[in-house]
């Protein structure tokens, strides 16, 4: 079979009809089938077994119970794919928000590469399908902190890693790789594989019937993905921390012991040769892969590191001062959550500012050869992501189930 349309579910039964009926007609005449991942409590899937009945291409339901339903959305699509009999795989929403007529599109763009991406940020795409201008601006935000924290996977390209309407050669894929969870399983994909992407521009529209199934929760699941598919990098980053925190107090007992400074000015010799220190050590085992075809010279990216570390030593006391005095958090507290979000801040502003790309991913992403020329939709380029660099690649699978 050439391709399998995998369409998860969660209580949609007043969509099915249409959207069985729409893509009927968008795939007539190809070697094509409908796969259903139910989760639903209501009757969805009795829906789908009778639209099936009168179905020109074949329908097929994996219905998971109650106790099955492992990964939420994210892990019914890595089910559908796995379940799949297409070499194909189009995953789309079942709420008509992903115009059916754009599926062959997608199906007939990825021969030359892995995958292919609907945008609703490249080109002609459209995002005001999502319901709220807040919805809007959590969309964008996340965007952009996704493909700042994978510039290589995700960000060269990808323009919407958070769209959930994409075309993947399946034997692109390696399934057990994939830590299903949440909404973002495009984003789940393209960080723990190196694909070769193709984009098409579309609007993303209104929903046909009923409600979205998005909470507060994916907003979680979310940011716990994301540090989940940086581990790698983060833990090598705090590993470097630690090993700096070590030198910084060795050093500043040296120069107690064996000068007459005072205990001040020791902290900041101290702290600024454990700055230099952090950084020879980043360099080396935290972003070499990311060094190679970086916008600053070596100079530069160790003077952004060095003012970056003395405003956040300078600003972290006041902080810490105000959570104490003004807001009665217990010092102790206080200071750990200070610590968390420095060290949250400081991994955010190394990997996607100290280190970012010569070229801007839209820029990449404009360079890219065209890969073909469409009448509806123009492509809007493929990119790989490049050779794999050294022992700091990016987001390296697990090596074991976590
Ligand atoms: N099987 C299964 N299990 N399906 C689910 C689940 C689940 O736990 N939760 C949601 N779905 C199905 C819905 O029934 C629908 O077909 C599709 O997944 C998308 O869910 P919506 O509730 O319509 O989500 P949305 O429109 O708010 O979000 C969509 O757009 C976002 C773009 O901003 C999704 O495509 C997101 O993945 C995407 O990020
Ligand atoms: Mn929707």
């Amino acid at each position: 079979m050439d391709t399998t349309v995998v369409v998860p579910t969660f209580n949609e039964r007043g969509n099915v009809p249409e959207l069985v009926r729409r893509l009927d007609a968008a795939l007539a005449g190809r070697d094509a089938e409908i796969l259903f991942v139910d989760d639903s409590n209501d009757d969805t899937a009795d829906v789908v077994r009778e639209v099936a009945q009168t179905s020109t291409l074949p329908v097929r339901l994996l219905h998971r119970e109650r106790d099955q339903r492992e990964g939420g959305l994210a892990g019914a699509v890595a089910a559908g794919i796995a379940a799949a009999r297409g070499e194909y795989v189009v995953v789309m929403d079942g709420d008509l928000q992903h115009p059916p007529e754009l599926v062959p599109l997608l199906r007939d763009n990825a021969d030359p590469v892995d995958m292919v991406v609907a945008s609703r940020y490249c080109g002609s795409g459209d995002s005001s399908g999502l319901s709220s201008s807040w919805r809007r601006a959590v969309s964008s935000g996340s965007t952009l902190l996704a493909r700042s924290c994978f510039p290589r996977r995700v960000g060269r390209v990808c323009t919407d890693p958070m769209t959930g309407f994409f075309c993947v050669r399946r034997s692109a894929v390696e399934l057990d790789r994939l830590r299903p969870r949440g909404f973002k399983i495009l984003l789940e994909i393209l960080a723990r594989h190196d694909l070769a992407v193709a984009e098409i521009p579309f609007a993303f529209g209104e929903r046909h019937d009923g409600e979205s199934k998005a909470s507060w929760r994916n907003g979680a699941q979310f940011l716990y993905q994301m540090a989940a598919l940086r581990m790698g990098k983060m833990s090598r980053f705090a590993a470097v921390g630690a090993l700096g925190t070590i030198v910084n107090l060795l050093i500043m007992w040296l120069l107690l012991r064996d000068t007459s400074l005072h205990y001040l000015p020791a902290a900041v010799i101290a702290t600024e040769i454990a700055i230099a220190h952090n950084f020879v050590l980043q360099e080396r085992f935290v972003f070499a892969d990311l060094r190679a075809e970086n916008r600053h010279p070596r100079w530069l990216r160790f003077l952004h590191s060095l003012l970056y570390n003395n405003v956040d030593t300078l600003v972290r006391l006041p902080v810490l001062a105000f959570l104490v005095e003004a807001a009665s958090v217990p010092s102790v507290l206080a200071q750990g959550l200070t610590l968390a979000v420095a060290f949250l801040a400081r991994f955010l502003f190394v990997s996607t500012f100290v280190y970012r790309p010569r070229r801007s991913p839209e820029e990449a992403l404009a360079d890219a050869p065209p890969v073909d020329v469409m009448a509806i939709a123009p492509l809007q380029g493929v990119s790989t992501p490049g050779p794999e660099a050294g022992p700091g690649a990016e987001d390296r699978p697990p090596t074991s189930p976590a």
